[in-house]
């Protein structure tokens, strides 16, 4: 477990030299779009101070990427449930002020912005009450359980002009953002679908130690915490079809069942829809908790190419021909001697070509570290990275339409109020 421990942290610091590189850091848009701002500060002081709210599984990953980020204090760490906090006192080593009640946190310290974690729907509440204290926040996706409480968080966003950056961390990932380059310059052509898939073989049931906690850590289960597999696993891929379509869609339809935990879990356990968008567009998705054969994958498609960011590959349409003898043995192989009619075939047979198309980018694997380093930034220059927010609300919105769309079998619509338009 230490040694774990251990090499995560060596793996994280040998990430955060490579990412910290001027090279590397100007590479990505949200951060070189601060570039003539650099030592302007105008958080609290020369470091930022930071409280983490939530420090289960992904809010422990956030705390020790940020241990890793330059100028960076953890102040303060909160957690309602005993172990958690517990183990946070420790990931600190006993250096931030611990707190069972947030509210008491944003009191007492004199923070520059807060990371929350918890579940799903504690997400507003929190977020809202940390932005009126005057905090910038880093809220993980998805967004909140309901749209109203999306907007709400918009809103309070936009009156107290703080930031507000949600936990989608492909937006930082080096070989999503060198695939959105090369599909901007025209490599893939026009997309006409992107079709994305999470699938998993697990039903997320995790052990509980006595009855009453079920549901505060089975939240996942159960529709008044979590739209499951939706607000979960859906909104990543969401926001990146949104992100590389470059548009929002509008409109959803989609089926949600469960067919296969027979467990008491309220949330579908598997789930299929198709968002449109205006000029034709789709994104057709699916989750499944059943099999992981075909594991996770945004495909982009273009008539030009092909982008697969999770496997780091891009394929061309004008593929390169198998080599004659190849083609020979395909064909024999496949009996075509014996059926191609006399004057020439009206098809062609397709032949097997052993084509695995290029590597986008180089890949330093730690996404979520290169976006605590962009919220830390923020934080400093004091202001949000413009179009940021947009990526993380229009994906919360979609994924709660979606699943309105299942629940009620129905097309539905996106409304304009949840359009946010695009800053320039
Ligand atoms: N970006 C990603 O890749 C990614 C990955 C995993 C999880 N997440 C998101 O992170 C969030 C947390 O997920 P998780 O798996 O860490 O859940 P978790 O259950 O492991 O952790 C949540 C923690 O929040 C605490 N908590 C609950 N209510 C609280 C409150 N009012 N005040 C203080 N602490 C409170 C719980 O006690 C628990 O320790 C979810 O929104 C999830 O979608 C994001």
């Amino acid at each position: 477990m230490e040694n774990n421990r251990k090499n995560r942290r060596d793996f994280i610091k040998e990430m955060s030299l490579i990412a910290s590189s001027t090279a590397f850091l100007s590479s990505i848009p949200w951060l070189n779009a601060f570039a003539g701002e650099n030592g302007k500060n105008v958080a609290a002081s020369d470091r930022v101070r930071l409280g983490i709210i939530g420090v289960g599984s992904r809010g422990r990953a956030l705390l020790l990427n940020l241990q890793e980020v330059n100028n960076v204090d953890i102040v303060a760490v909160c957690d309602n449930y005993e172990p958690n906090y517990q183990r946070a006192i420790k990931l600190t080593n006993g250096k931030a002020n611990a707190y069972y009640d947030y509210r008491k946190m944003l009191d007492k310290e004199k923070l520059d912005g807060v990371v929350i974690a918890t579940p799903l729907h504690e997400h507003a509440h929190i977020t809202i009450d940390s932005l009126n204290a005057g905090l910038h926040v880093f809220c993980e996706k998805s967004m909140a359980r309901t749209l109203e409480d999306c907007k709400r968080m918009a809103d309070t966003h936009k009156a107290t002009g703080k930031i507000l950056q949600i936990g989608h961390q492909r937006l930082f990932n080096p070989v999503y953002l060198n695939a959105l380059e090369r599909v901007k310059a025209g490599e893939i052509g026009q997309i006409t679908q992107v079709r994305a898939y999470w699938h998993r073989n697990n039903d997320w049931r995790r052990p509980v130690p006595s009855p009453e906690l079920e549901r505060k850590i089975n939240w996942r289960l159960y529709k008044e915490y979590s739209a499951g597999l939706m607000t979960e696993l859906a909104s990543h891929q969401l926001q990146v079809a949104n992100w590389f379509i470059d548009k929002v869609p509008t409109r959803v339809m989609g089926s949600g069942s469960n067919s296969y935990w027979k467990h008491g879990r309220e949330v579908y356990d598997q789930v299929a829809l198709v968002y449109d968008y205006d000029n034709g567009t789709r994104c057709i998705y699916d989750s499944l908790t059943s099999n992981k054969h075909y594991g996770l994958e945004e495909q982009i498609m273009g008539d030009k190419g092909t982008i697969e960011p999770e496997v780091n590959r891009i394929y061309s349409e004008s593929i390169p021909k198998a080599p004659g003898i190849r083609q020979l043995v395909n064909n024999i192989e496949k009996g075509v001697f014996d059926v191609i009619p006399i004057g020439g075939a009206s098809w062609v047979p397709e032949t097997a070509v052993e084509y695995k198309g290029e590597m986008i980018a180089e890949y330093a694997n730690n996404d979520t570290f290169l976006q605590m380093v962009g919220f830390v930034k923020a934080v400093k220059v004091g202001k949000p990275y413009k179009n940021l927010f947009r990526e993380g609300f229009h994906s919360s919105i979609g994924v709660l339409l979606g699943l309105q769309a299942m629940d009620n079998n129905e097309i539905v619509s996106w409304p304009e109020k949840y359009i946010l338009e695009k800053e320039v």
